[in-house]
This record gives structure tokens, sequence and C-alpha cells, in this order.
């Protein structure tokens, strides 16, 4: 097994006040509260306030992880944020988290973009990062505004998506226990159109190409499910685990029947899944942190326990971590 020295100390999570029901969703746009739950299992997703932006979320679950993790901005001297909705092209949205919680000029800061994967591909940088020595404390951001990117008259994507931040402390392990003991990331080159924004990059946005989230559900639902169960095996086949020894399973919430194939073809009940993606659909890179830091909170994780992380998104990246808590 790798080492163990490196570990997440604290968590933390923001989601914008405003919730927007699957009823109320249903006034503007043709659907029901029916199709929605029983589709994906989404029954309402929170809404940021038009001033909000990422880096502001960023930045209240960010404090919040690094008051969790009982150490000062001061101390943190690495920022990776994971967002495909940063604030501007740039500056990086880190660098605005940095300025906004008085994070010395010493950190590194930038963002990072693998979508819905983002998160573990930011967690597996900065392992690396830390385990080199050469930074301390190292924050690790998922956060997006992905309100601002959804064609609010295509049913099939905007009922799917939500605004949020998640966010973990990562440093030298405290105890003897604890710590990331493995990480894995892959893409898989498939048509980028299966999920993509067509425009708005460096390619203009057009009525055509319109700087929106489009995607072909059905493909990639079932690319999703093979690539959360392989890359979930994968990982605990190297670590000599098996399913039965893991306690918790942070998958990424964007669909509770992706989350249910995983769990029928791991063989691992229901119950080992955190599920949040009812109350907040799928928020991208803030998906994994968000459910993270609330199975932490709801006692669903506790020392010692060893917690399997697996992600995928546009790309498609997929990704996995196994974490003894
Ligand atoms: O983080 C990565 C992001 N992506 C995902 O994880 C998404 C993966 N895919 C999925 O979760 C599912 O494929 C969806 C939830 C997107 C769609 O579920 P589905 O069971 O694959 O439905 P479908 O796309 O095959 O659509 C079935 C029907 C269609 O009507 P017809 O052609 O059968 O008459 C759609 O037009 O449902 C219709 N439909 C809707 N009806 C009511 C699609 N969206 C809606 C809607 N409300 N919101």
């Amino acid at each position: 097994m790798a080492s163990t020295s490196i570990a997440i100390l604290g968590t933390g999570t923001y989601s914008p006040e405003k919730v927007l029901s699957n009823d109320e969703l249903s006034l503007s746009v043709d659907t029901s509260d029916e199709w929605i739950v029983t589709r994906t299992g989404i029954r309402e997703r929170r809404i940021a306030a038009g001033t909000e932006t990422t880096a502001d979320m960023a930045a209240s679950a960010a404090a919040d992880a690094i008051a969790n993790a009982g150490i000062s901005a001061s101390d943190i001297d690495l920022v990776i944020l994971a967002t495909l909705t940063p604030d501007l092209p740039m500056p990086a949205t880190a660098c605005l988290v940095q300025q906004k919680l008085g994070i010395p000029e010493k950190a590194a800061c930038f963002d990072l973009n693998a979508a819905c994967t983002g998160f573990l591909y930011a967690l597996d940088t900065a392992w690396a990062m830390l385990e080199s020595g050469r930074y301390r404390h190292a924050l690790v951001v998922g956060a997006e505004k992905l309100s601002t990117m959804l064609d609010w008259n295509d049913r099939a994507t905007c009922v799917l998506f939500g605004d949020a931040a998640g966010a973990v402390v990562m440093g030298a392990s405290r105890n003897s226990h604890s710590g990331i003991l493995g990480s894995r990331l892959a893409t898989i080159p498939l048509s980028p159109d299966l999920l993509w924004v067509p425009g708005g990059g460096s390619s203009p946005a057009t009525p055509e190409e319109p700087r929106v989230i489009r995607m072909k559900g059905k493909e990639v639902f079932k690319v999703a499910v093979r690539a959360m169960e392989d890359i979930a095996r994968e990982i605990l086949e190297q670590h000599q685990v098996t399913a039965d020894q893991i306690a918790c399973v942070i998958p990424h919430q964007a669909n509770l029947r992706i989350i249910e194939a995983i769990s029928h073809y791991l063989k691992l009940p229901m119950d080992r899944f955190f599920v949040n993606v009812d109350r907040y659909g799928n928020t991208s890179s803030a998906s994994i942190p968000l459910a993270l830091h609330e199975a932490h909170q709801e006692g669903r994780i506790r020392p010692g326990d060893l917690v399997l992380l697996v992600a995928f998104g546009a790309g498609l990246t997929y990704g996995g971590a196994l974490v003894r808590w």
C-alpha cells in the first residue's frame, strides 16, 4: 500500500440559499416532478444568486474546510480549484479565493478543469505536490455556478444540474492510520459531443453552438456506469481491498440510477453509498466534496474507515481515490 502520510484534514461546503424544486421547474419547462424523480432521483437543486460567483461559493466552502481542519488561511500554501464555470477566463478562480481568504502570497494557486471528475483530478494533483514535500497544506476546492451554463428551455439538461461548492484541506496526517491510499485518473477519448458546451471558449458562442451544456444522456449513462465500476474494481484490486471492506462510497452525484447500477455491479449494498443528489442535483466538480462533507457530518465516515471516491464527467474523464479516514 502507498504511504498514508497525506490525509484529508478538514472538509467544508457551501450551497446557495435558493432552492429550486422540480415542481417550480415544471412551471417553466415541459417536465414533471414524477419524471425527474423516477429517472434521476433529483428532487431539488440550489441556484446561486445573480451576484454570487463561483469564487464566492468556493471561498465560503474553503473557509469552512480550513476551520474544520483547525488551521488558518495563513497555513495554506497551495490552492487547486476544480471548476468548469470559473468567474473569469483569467485570473484563475483559485487566485480570487486566495484574495478573499487572505491566503499568503507564497501560495501556488491554479484552476483545473476535468469537468465532473475535476475534484478527483485536483485531489490527485494536490496529493502528489504534498508528497513531494514542497508544500504543507493544500486547499482543494470543487465549485460550480452551472446555472449560468444551462439552456433553461432544454428539459433534457436543465433539470439535472445545480450550483454549490465543496472543499477539503490536505496535509500531513495527524495520526498513524489516516491518509490517501491510492488514486487513479483516466479519460476515454469518445466524441466530445456526448457531453459538452459547444461554444464560448476559443470558438465563440453562436446560436448554433451556444455556451450551454448539451448531452446525449443515454450514451453517457452507460459509459458512466462502466467507467466508475471499472475504476472502483481497479483501485480495490490494486490495494487488495474487497468491496465489503469499504465503509462508505462517495460517488459523483449525477443520477441515482447510475449509483444504483454501480452498487449492483460491485455487489455492494446501497446503504454503503452516500447519496445527496436528491437535494442538489449534479453539481459537477462540487459534487464529491459536498457529499464527502455531508457524509462525515452525518457520521457515515468514522476514523479508520475506508472511503472510496469515484467520479466521471465530460471528456469522458473518470477517476477514483481510496482514503483511510
Ligand atoms: O456528470 C455527468 C453528467 N451526465 C450524467 O450523468 C447523465 C447520464 N444520463 C442520465 O442521467 C439519463 O440518461 C437522463 C436522466 C439524462 C435521461 O434519462 P433517460 O432514462 O436516459 O431518458 P431519455 O433521454 O431516453 O428520454 C426518455 C424520454 C424522451 O421522450 P421520448 O423520446 O421517449 O418520447 C425524452 O424526450 O423522456 C423525455 N425527457 C423528459 N421528459 C420529461 C427527457 N427529459 C425530460 C424531462 N422531463 N426533463
